[in-house]
């Protein structure tokens, strides 16, 4: 069979040409097709299915959940769709995240049925599995057919671990609360050897934060702390499946990520990277720009590139040198998350030691405070002018791989001046450098987040 490429972090297209929509998807195995399902935020779908036997060319199958489906659809957000199937009934089962289309307050989950993998899914009902609120979920199916529903509970505050009845459409008792008070959500389990893995990401809406994963022995028992994986926002990317290819040389195993666009939904792009496992209980991430898989063999291969670009994030906004104009000047402000926005690109450039400057990349301007004035509160604009030392920064570790940014000729802080009123923009300001350890809530804080394409 040959092997093709898959381009992470790019719109992949189906065997039609059009753009695959099969956000917080699952996949299921069966008669040598991988079978994809996941969100369709397209008008009157839900949730589409896709198939592949390569995992590069996928087939679009259905779109096997719709508006129309039932009246409880017709406004629902339906999130993160995961489908398992039923030896004993011989029926396809789909658990998924529900919500009222308003917002995010119903956490309820919903279970749909099908006697074929891509027909026309059935709906059963929404509810919140005994009596807990249930937002971002996954079903793991375990060797002995066993299935549970495992999602964020409490406000997010902890994930549950749920076993599902013999048919898999009820809920049969809650077995596990993990890592209580953590604020997990974006689960994925698999099964390596004798151990089982869970990645997490944590809460921060539709913009990246750090993985996590942990392992146990039993899905029901003592599971390990949770450790980082893959770069501080996960190569811009929230979990939401790990795929298991099982070749006739080896088995490897796929991270699949989703790399939401929190300004333009239709944007957000998937990534598959493989997963590696130095030990039994460790499980590492890398980026990769590209893959091949040999779904005969198992055999991947990775290529990785670096941008040599960066995002600054600020308490979840980018520094954006797209610019408020005013009286001339050029204006740093605070964006949400755009992945097709060159005005978010960044090269960080080395002084000395600890010292940085940053330079938009289009335009090779940099960030200084205006009027090199040393005044707290002053605006952070963009400089065509070299080698100011006002345009030098000194780098300062903060909380969760964060740090502050001081200017060496004033001595103040980078600081994210939030909008007193909707629809103003964020701006930066500088500020005298607070003593707060920092961390990804903190505007006295900034993610220097490589940029991975
Ligand atoms: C993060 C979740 O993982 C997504 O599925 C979605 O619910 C967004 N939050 C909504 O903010």
């Amino acid at each position: 069979m040959p092997v093709n490429r898959v381009l992470n972090g790019t719109i992949w297209k189906d065997t039609d040409g059009n753009p695959i929509h099969a956000h917080g998807g699952g996949f299921l195995k069966k008669d040598g097709y991988f079978y994809w399902f996941g969100e369709n935020r397209t008008e009157g779908k839900l949730v589409s299915c896709y198939r592949s036997k390569d995992l590069v060319s996928w087939e679009f199958c259905n779109h096997v959940v719709t508006r129309n489906t039932h009246p409880e659809l017709s406004r629902a957000n339906a999130e993160r769709p995961k489908v398992t199937y039923n030896e004993k009934t011989g029926r396809y089962v789909m658990w998924l995240h529900w919500e009222n289309g308003i917002d995010y307050s119903e956490a309820r989950c919903a279970v749909l049925v099908c006697d074929t993998v891509d027909g026309d899914y059935s709906y059963l009902r929404s509810f919140r599995p005994k009596g807990h609120m249930s937002r971002d979920c996954t079903l793991f199916k375990d060797d002995d057919g066993t299935a549970y529903f495992v999602s964020a509970a409490r406000e997010n505050a902890d994930l549950h671990v749920y076993r599902l009845s013999d048919d898999y459409l009820d809920i049969a008792s809650l077995e596990k609360v993990l890592w209580p008070g953590q604020k997990r959500e974006a689960p994925a389990i698999v099964k390596r050897g004798d151990y089982y893995f869970l990645i997490t990401s944590g809460c921060t809406g539709w913009e990246p934060n750090q993985g996590k994963y942990a392992y146990s022995a039993s899905i029901t028992g003592e599971w390990s702390d949770l450790f980082d994986i893959g770069s501080p926002t996960t190569f811009d990317t929230q979990p939401t499946y790990i795929l298991t290819i099982q070749g006739s040389e080896t088995t490897s195993y796929i991270y699949v990520g989703d790399r939401w666009d929190p300004s333009n939904y239709f944007n957000s792009s998937y990534v598959f990277l493989p997963l590696s496992f130095d030990t039994e209980t460790s499980m590492s991430l890398d980026w990769a720009s590209s893959i091949t898989i040999d779904v005969q063999t198992g055999l991947m291969e990775a290529e990785s590139e670096k941008s040599g670009l960066w995002r600054l994030r600020m308490g979840l906004r980018y520094l954006s040198a797209k610019g408020v104009e005013s009286a001339g000047a050029t204006y740093v402000y605070g964006a949400r998350l755009s992945c097709a926005d060159q005005d978010q690109l960044w090269v960080v450039e080395r002084v000395s030691g600890d010292i940085i400057r940053i330079r938009h990349h289009v335009s090779g301007k940099y960030i200084e405070p205006e009027d090199s004035s040393s005044q707290e509160g002053t605006r952070i604009i963009l400089s065509g002018k070299l080698d100011h030392a006002r345009q030098e920064w000194r780098v300062i570790p903060a909380a969760e791989g964060h740090v502050k940014l001081q200017n060496v000729h004033t001595g103040l802080a980078l600081k994210l001046e939030r909008a007193r009123e909707r629809g103003q923009a964020d701006l930066l300001i500088q500020a005298p450098l607070s003593s707060s350890p920092g961390g990804p809530w903190d505007v006295n804080s900034v993610l220097l987040a490589e940029v991975y394409r």
